[in-house]
């Protein structure tokens, strides 16, 4: 898959005989120090979540069981990617519009971010994103 809004990141694995390790290492995998993580699981069937952009954070979004679709957009042009657990994972910086949807009932969807949480970051309302991006 290619992207060039959002970038994708292969998650090394260590496997043996006993199974397998997977790594995300800042310099490696992740271009920026972690400051908070959370996950998205147990989600209802049909429903889509996100629908925000953030001014500054960055994050990385990593499938660890099932999968996911994320949406992103810089208010021209969208792009779509599934998510997998043990398959790509995307980073996305600042100034996307997303959303994810189609999670596989068991999806379980981590994120790490750069920055605490801060509702001041986000823009949540699609005009006012629009107007962010010089497009509305
Ligand atoms: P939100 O980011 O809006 O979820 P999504 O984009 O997946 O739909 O977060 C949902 C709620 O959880 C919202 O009330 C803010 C709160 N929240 C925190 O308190 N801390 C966090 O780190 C995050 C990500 C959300």
């Amino acid at each position: 898959m290619t992207s060039s809004l959002l970038q994708l990141v292969e998650i090394p694995q260590r496997g043996d005989a006993r199974g397998s390790l997977s790594i995300v290492e800042l310099g490696k995998t992740l271009p920026f120090t972690v400051k908070r993580a959370y996950w998205i699981h147990g989600t209802r069937p049909c429903v889509s979540r996100g629908y925000h952009a953030h001014r500054e954070l960055r994050q990385l979004f990593c499938c660890l069981r099932g999968q996911v679709t994320l949406s992103v957009s810089d208010g021209l042009t969208k792009e779509e990617v599934v998510i997998q657990a043990f398959g790509q994972a995307a980073i996305l910086g600042p100034g996307l519009w997303r959303v994810m949807s189609n999670f596989s009932e068991d999806c379980i969807l981590m994120v790490l971010a750069d920055r605490e949480y801060d509702e001041a970051d986000y823009i949540r309302d699609y005009e006012e994103f629009r107007r962010a991006k010089n497009h509305g």
